[in-house]
């Protein structure tokens, strides 16, 4: 049986600041159903150390700056997957989010939270757990970049163990000051070009892409994508000499956590066979937020962090197009203040055709994607995107720039892609207020036709979007790197 050790920062339902943990959560139970033995190891972060059952203490370890730590093991409650978790509360247990303080700023140890997080996995792949060694160890983004670095210089005896890291994001890179290098307990030869320094810093995510077995990223198309100089955050370079060993995998939707006909969160439950549920989500969302309820006008939903990738000044730019023709939008996000005043702004001059809710709401979220028509995402660059997804599962047509997984999950309603019933939603070339204006005037002009509208949303909802697939190219992947 092929064993599996999945290393992430965040992992849902237990913690999550955006898709990262959606994938972490999904990814156990599907290669699990392909026939995959998964176990993870994660920070001890409150949430994930109050869901562990019967914890005990696998190991003591002395991390690389001397400081002995605590590696517990148990089984995830919430989850039913095996975990070790790193037990350093004054690393873990702390107010703000898993990376930044309440202020906002990166935590000053961050390089030391994360290198923790790559050594215990190197450790487990390596024999700390005399019951149990993966035959490959996966790691998701900069937290866990270290993994494969540590991987490649840990003496050992025994087969050696494939490492495969995946890129979520690659603007979020992980960089450090040059001398917190002393403190990763790495030979003296990683710092350099041919290893993990980047511009004579640190960089975690250079060091998960120079030592892995392989890359995978979330989408195909984002795996071309930063091999270019325009998406490759200065690691284009370093990823085409990697080209063979980089593919994509297109993330998928759990359909336990994101399905309209047993959501526990919406107003009522519907599916594409009996949709009459979601006029009725429509209507009482319209009435939880004070809109006027109408079902004649296209409601359009944003949830999303608020930063600059998401493109969300283009809608500030384009929202007259929207309210211009009496359309409704709601925005549930938080991120950067400025994004968040001018959303707020807007709404309070519309309180009947515009609602913002700065914030995190898993529950909300749901309720959106489950009232709304549309779902807004232009996106400057996406590694793959889930809120399209969850648009294209309840029946909200995903509105997207084409970039990244957004273009290699959401078609056109163009005239020849609705006549061969392939088209999803609505899509726009040029990332641009104008292009992104036309795309809501071609949902508007669908909008306006209802039975070819009832038939886009029916295709949308049917399209399979579950791990199955996802699943087995990740089995033929750690297959091939194992034989
Ligand atoms: P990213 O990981 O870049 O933020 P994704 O589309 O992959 O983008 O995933 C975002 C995830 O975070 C989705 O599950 C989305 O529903 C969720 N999300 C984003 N913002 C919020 C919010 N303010 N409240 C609740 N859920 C949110
Ligand atoms: C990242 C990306 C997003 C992707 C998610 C899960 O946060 O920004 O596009 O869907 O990871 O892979």
């Amino acid at each position: 049986m092929m064993k599996v050790l999945q290393v992430s920062a965040e992992i849902f339902p237990l913690l999550k600041t955006g898709g990262l943990a959606d994938i972490a959560g999904a990814l156990p139970q599907a290669l699990n159903a392909a026939g995959a033995d998964v176990r993870v190891v994660l920070p001890g972060f409150a949430a994930i150390l109050a869901d562990l059952e019967t914890p005990s203490v696998l190991a003591q370890t002395l991390a690389p700056w001397g400081e002995l730590v605590r590696v517990c093991q148990g089984r995830l409650r919430t989850l039913g997957v095996q975990a070790y978790v790193i037990d350093v509360p004054h690393f873990y247990q702390r107010n703000g989010t898993p990376y930044e303080n309440l202020q906002r700023q990166p935590h000053g140890d961050n390089h030391r939270r994360f290198a923790l997080l790559g050594w215990v996995a190197a450790q487990l792949a390596y024999g700390l757990d005399a019951h149990w060694q993966p035959n490959v160890v996966h790691s998701h983004d900069w937290h866990a970049g270290l993994t494969s670095a540590y991987m490649a210089f840990m003496p050992h005896s025994g087969a050696r163990v494939a490492s495969v890291f995946t890129v979520h994001n690659l603007a979020y890179q992980g960089v450090f000051a040059p001398s917190y290098f002393f403190d990763l307990g790495l030979p003296h030869g990683a710092f350099s070009l041919n290893g993990l320094e980047f511009h004579g810093q640190v960089s975690f995510m250079k060091s998960g892409l120079y030592y892995a077995d392989h890359i995978t990223t979330v989408s195909p198309t984002y795996a071309r994508e930063i091999q270019t100089h325009e998406q490759g955050c200065g690691l284009d370079g370093l990823l085409r000499e990697r080209a063979s060993a980089l593919s994509g995998i297109l993330n998928a939707v759990d359909e336990a956590v994101w399905n309209p006909a047993t959501d526990p969160a919406i107003a009522s439950v519907y599916s594409a066979d009996k949709p009459a549920g979601k006029a009725r989500c429509k209507t009482a969302l319209q009435q939880e937020l004070g809109l006027a309820v109408r079902a004649d006008t296209p409601l359009f939903g944003v949830v999303s962090r608020l930063t600059e990738q998401k493109g969300l000044h283009l809608v500030l730019a384009s929202l007259d197009a929207i309210l211009r023709r009496g359309g409704q939008l709601v925005v549930l996000g938080t991120g950067d203040a400025a994004l968040e005043v001018a959303f707020q702004g807007r709404a309070a001059a519309y309180p009947m055709q515009m609602s913002v809710r700065i914030g995190y709401d898993e529950a909300f979220a749901h309720r959106i994607f489950a009232a709304t028509d549309i779902t807004l995402v232009p996106s400057r660059f996406e590694p793959c995107g889930l809120t399209q997804m969850y648009g294209l599962k309840y029946g909200s047509l995903p509105l997207v720039h084409r970039v990244g997984g957004l273009a290699d999950t959401v078609v056109d309603c163009s005239l020849e892609d609705l006549a061969e019933g392939r088209a999803n939603g609505f899509v726009f070339n040029h990332f641009e207020a104008h292009a992104l204006e036309r795309a809501i005037c071609r949902a508007f002009a669908l909008f306006a036709r209802a039975a070819e509208w009832r038939q886009v949303r029916g295709a949308a909802m049917r399209q399979k979007l579950g791990w199955e697939n996802a699943a087995t190219q990740y089995m033929a992947l750690f297959q091939r790197l194992c034989a």
